[in-house]
């Protein structure tokens, strides 16, 4: 059994030997500079770590595994034009390098190859392995196309909130152990145990992406504090302040959110007062560890191998209080 880490330093080691340069220049290079800036590389392994749950060998499923990561980086490309953000990983986004054209389409080549990777697993697997890929891919951009509507909606609702980072961000999660399972034969029941786990943590993920966008550290976070905020993007802590805040506060939120030339910094500073004073940071994280327990719940029901349950779970609660 590999720990986490090794895990880890497997997943860098192999991406590192994958030369994604070829021609033309322009196409390729976005995709070389995107994916050798690391990133946390979760999905890979919790796709490697869900296989160690019922087998040792994992070597068979690498590709798959970082067809998930390059799947992943690709949703950043698009993503970081979607939502004008200008900075990832304390590096100009490729957008901002380049220009729009070139992430579109370098982001496309990106999905190709994801396609390409998850395609190289064992042929019997592979229509269950594909099934559960595209479902995921198209799950994640219906998430991206609902947090995009809610910018300029209004009456988002938590619940909506929830459905949207679920499509957008969990269901990645989920899919990547479950495709782990998939494809190293587990019982239906544990891979769809495996996936809710996936869900849960994923669900407190991007709570926790919505804090640090707020709260973090731009340093340590590498993106733009305060990007959610400008971008009028419907979070946990926004619905929670417009539900928990006073005349006085949901007038003045709403405010923020109408005006149409801003100062972003201005705003910023404003919009996250309001959030210190209605303590809706502690909401979040009360909602994240709901999630976090639902998780592990998940997880402990799985048919699995104690030491890589010990070693998920270890992993689960550090994602809770990431910084970055
Ligand atoms: C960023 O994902 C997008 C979200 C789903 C919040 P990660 O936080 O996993 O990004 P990297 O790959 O580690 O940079
Ligand atoms: C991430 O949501 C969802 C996807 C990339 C699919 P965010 O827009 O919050 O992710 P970051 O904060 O830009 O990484
Ligand atoms: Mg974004
Ligand atoms: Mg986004
Ligand atoms: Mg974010």
């Amino acid at each position: 059994m590999r720990n986490i880490k090794q895990i880890h330093e497997l997943v860098n080691a192999q991406l590192d030997s994958i030369n994604f340069i070829a021609e033309p220049k322009q196409l390729y290079a976005p995709i070389a500079y995107t994916m050798a800036q690391g990133g946390k590389r979760i999905r890979p392994i919790l796709c490697l770590m869900a296989a160690q749950l019922f087998d040792h060998d994992i070597e068979k499923i690498m590709y798959p595994a970082l067809g998930l990561e390059i799947f992943h980086n690709f949703t950043l490309l698009h993503d970081d034009i979607m939502d004008n953000a200008h900075v990832r990983r304390n590096k100009p986004t490729v957008h901002q390098k380049w220009n729009a054209n070139t992430a579109i389409l370098s982001g496309d080549a990106m999905m190709i190859k994801a396609h390409q990777f998850v395609c190289q697993c064992e042929a019997e697997k592979l229509p269950k392995a594909i099934a559960l890929f595209n479902s995921v891919a198209l799950g994640v951009c219906e998430g991206q196309q609902y947090d995009m509507e809610f910018e300029t909606r209004n009456d988002v609702t938590v619940g909506e909130y929830l459905e949207m980072i679920r499509l957008k961000t969990a269901v990645l999660l989920a899919g990547s152990l479950k495709l782990g399972a998939i494809l190293t034969n587990a019982p239906e029941k544990d891979a769809d145990l495996i996936y809710q786990f996936g869900i849960n943590i994923g669900m407190a993920f991007q709570l926790q992406d919505d804090y640090l966008d707020s709260f973090g550290d731009q340093k340590t976070f590498g993106k733009k504090i305060g990007g959610d905020i400008v971008a009028n993007k419907k979070t946990f802590l926004l619905l929670t302040a417009l539900q928990k805040g006073e005349k006085h506060d949901k007038s003045n939120l709403n405010k923020w959110l109408s005006v149409q030339h801003a100062d972003n910094d201005e705003k910023i500073i404003e919009v996250k007062k309001i959030y210190q004073k209605l303590a809706v940071d502690t909401e979040s994280k009360n909602k994240m560890q709901a999630y976090y327990d639902t998780a592990i719940d998940c997880l402990l029901k799985v048919d699995g191998k104690q030491t890589v349950k010990q070693e998920l779970i270890d992993y689960a609660s550090k994602l809770m209080e990431r910084t970055k």
